[in-house]
């Protein structure tokens, strides 16, 4: 892992390709992918080399442009728009930048609807990037009296353009000089904690340790720790949050000890057209994922296993929405449609 304070960069558009940084190699080797193509990017964000919620989005976005560019016939559009919304269900950051493309192409009169693709998803990378730092900001004057924080999954900048969601509000904090350490919990089955968070910690130089998910519970009653801080996948107009599983249980913990549950995220997680956390649909992946690491097999071949990759955290747990709009506080549909209105 190079330098300290390095800063990560996930994603880039040149020329005719999308390059990514392969997240499932991380933290053990920085090898970039090359991506051409709208089937290329579907099955990169398939197999989790590009994730988080924000920035498969933004992936997808720049996908079409490719896919318009190599054919711009009367078919490509809709046939791309598809295959990148199936990739992954729960995040609804996928689909808020495939529909807003999209409408960009059919909306715009030129010839090189290309041209007209690549420029939305430029713009929606260039949002996502300012959401970022405006997260961080609002995030940390939330936490300013808070020293010691647990996060979950990966949030950063390998998750969302800039400087990431909840993993940036953790950066603005240690920036600011109020933060002592973070705990990231390693995130099985996939290990986005103990690979990416781990990652991203150490190149911002701030100071961290791992801890399984199993422990997460306890150090949080224990009083090791002064607030949680998450992102999220999809937010329901009740304020009801899909993220990474594992993140209702540190609600609960959270809620016991009376400890802060904050959640992260830009407003393009907000889908004010899902009514509660009932009707999102939580992604289940391959059982291999459980049975399995990519170095070890952890149990027998034919073990049944369940692999849902995301759980939903009832607004009532969740103490603050930290948005780059606003907090809203408490989290209900009242405050919600508040902060979109703004
Ligand atoms: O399955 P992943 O790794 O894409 O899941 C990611 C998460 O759950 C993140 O917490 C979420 O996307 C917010 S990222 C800024």
């Amino acid at each position: 892992v190079s330098t300290a304070g390095a800063t990560v960069v996930a994603l880039r558009f040149e020329g005719r390709t999308l390059r990514a940084l392969d997240q499932t190699v991380l933290p053990w080797r920085e090898q970039e992918l090359e991506l051409h193509s709208a089937s290329d990017v579907a099955g990169a964000i398939r197999c989790l080399q590009i994730r988080g919620a924000p920035l498969i989005g933004v992936a997808a976005g720049y996908a079409i442009a490719l896919e318009l560019a190599r054919d711009p016939g009367g078919q490509t559009l809709d046939r791309a728009c598809r295959l990148l919304k199936d990739a992954r269900p729960t995040a609804v950051n996928l689909a808020y930048a495939v529909d807003r493309v999209r409408a960009a192409v059919l909306s715009s009169e030129s010839a090189r609807p290309a041209e007209a693709a690549l420029t939305e998803a430029r713009a929606i990378h260039a949002e996502e990037e300012a959401a970022s730092d405006l997260i961080a900001a609002n995030g940390a004057d939330l936490l300013a009296d808070h020293h010691r924080v647990l996060t979950h999954c990966n949030t950063g900048a390998l998750a969302a353009p800039g400087r990431g969601t909840a993993l940036a509000v953790i950066d603005e904090m240690w920036r600011r000089g109020g933060l002592e350490r973070a705990i990231a919990t390693e995130t099985r089955p996939l290990l986005q904690g103990a690979r990416l968070t781990v990652y991203e910690l150490r190149k911002r130089g701030i100071p961290h340790e791992l801890a399984v998910d199993s422990a997460a519970a306890g150090l949080i009653a224990g009083g090791w720790l002064d607030a949680v801080i998450v992102g999220c996948d999809r937010v329901a107009a009740n304020g009801d949050v899909a993220n990474k599983v594992g993140t209702y249980g540190l609600a609960l913990a959270a809620q016991a000890a009376r400890v802060p549950f904050i959640v992260a995220g830009p407003t393009s997680t907000i889908d004010e057209s899902c009514p509660s956390g009932a009707e999102i649909t939580i992604e289940e992946r391959d059982q291999d994922e459980v049975r399995r690491t990519q170095e070890a097999t952890l149990t027998l071949a034919d073990t049944p296993c369940r692999n849902p990759a995301f759980d939903v955290t009832p607004a009532g747990l969740i103490t603050a929405l930290v948005t780059e709009r606003g907090v809203a506080q408490p989290v209900d549909a009242d405050s919600l449609a508040a902060l979109m209105a703004r």
